[in-house]
């Protein structure tokens, strides 16, 4: 796997060594040195071209735990602000000698635009653009739901029949769209709930069953609730009438939280909404991932960094540390 530019790309045997490749990795995070010489004499640049906190910060703590040198590039405060493009951008990155991008963009596909372009030879990871695709997010929630749902047996394991519940922003969300792709890949049933003013108008040729009412939903009892965010910097007409019709109708409340059965999973991408999206019982309640997600994030982009830049046949990366 030369560039991870989309979960749609992922066969279910690539998806299932991905997320192998990241139990390896978080085995390795147990030790009490968690460094590995992995990728020593590499260069990681993170490409920012709109915010991030947990993306961002992973991905760092990701390369630098496979000794990779980290650069971190945000658009603001760099030449971006003065005008420079992609393209100029990509070839300066080139001319430092950068063998991996980790790119996050608003305009979807400029990651493949980067890949494909031959401005920069490195490897390409998405780390979201536009309303595209987010596939390390989608990976690293399918390996939080793997280890849930399988413990110490999830190696090799993929989500045969899982039900899924998907609840919110689905219109703008490339979390969405990105595990809508790779829980299907790796054989779950996902459900999407929202108001009929959130869903894409191509929401019928995808592979997912659609509702507007959330308690119906949850009375089918599923496996996992995934809340995700009200993107309002990519709303720029109402979409609902107010925050407390919304939260009404479609937050995962108290109430709604204590009608799920106890085994299940509560997970949200974050950056959380409280109050909007999900209740705190629900978001601090032992059925939440979300924290772990984000533990988990680091193992699963190591898995990608090293399959991406390594190349996918490589040997077990995790053999040596550094002492
Ligand atoms: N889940 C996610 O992408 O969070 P950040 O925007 O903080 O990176």
């Amino acid at each position: 796997m030369r560039h991870l530019l989309s979960t749609k790309q992922l066969s279910r045997e690539e998806a299932i060594r991905i997320l192998d490749v990241a139990e390896d990795m978080s085995d390795t995070q147990q030790r009490t040195v968690k460094k590995l010489p992995t990728l020593r004499g590499k260069t990681v640049v993170n490409l920012f071209f709109e915010d991030s906190t947990r993306t961002r910060i992973s991905f760092e703590a990701a390369a630098k735990r496979l000794s990779a040198d980290v650069i971190n590039f945000a658009a603001k405060g760099s030449s971006v602000s003065k005008g420079e493009s992609l393209k100029d951008t990509a070839q300066t990155l080139a001319a430092i000698g950068a063998d991996g991008v980790v790119i996050r963009h608003p305009a979807s596909g400029a990651p493949a635009v980067l890949a494909g372009s031959g401005w920069i030879d490195a490897g390409v990871v998405n780390a979201g653009d536009g309303t595209h695709e987010h596939p390390t997010q989608a990976l690293l929630d399918a390996f939080t739901m793997r280890r849930r749902l399988h413990g110490a047996a999830s190696r090799g394991r993929d989500l045969d029949g899982v039900r899924v519940v998907i609840v919110g922003d689905i219109v703008h969300s490339r979390v969405a769209r990105s595990n809508l792709w790779l829980l299907c890949t790796l054989g779950a049933e996902v459900t999407f709930v929202a108001p009929p003013t959130l869903l894409p108008s191509a929401v019928g040729a995808w592979p997912a069953t659609v509702r507007y009412d959330l308690d119906e939903a949850l009375a089918e009892r599923p496996d996992v609730v995934m809340m995700l965010r009200i993107q309002s910097e990519r709303m720029h007409e109402a979409f609902f009438p107010n925050p407390r019709e919304y939260s009404r109708q479609w937050g995962l409340s108290a109430e709604r939280w204590a009608t799920l059965p106890g085994s299940a999973l509560v997970m949200h991408p974050g950056p959380m909404i409280r109050g909007l999206e999900i209740s705190d019982e629900a978001a601090d309640s032992p059925q939440s991932t979300i924290l772990e997600q984000v533990a988990n994030g680091v193992a699963v982009r190591m898995a990608v960094l090293f399959l991406s830049m390594t190349g996918s046949e490589a040997a077990n990366p995790t053999e040596t540390e550094i002492a």
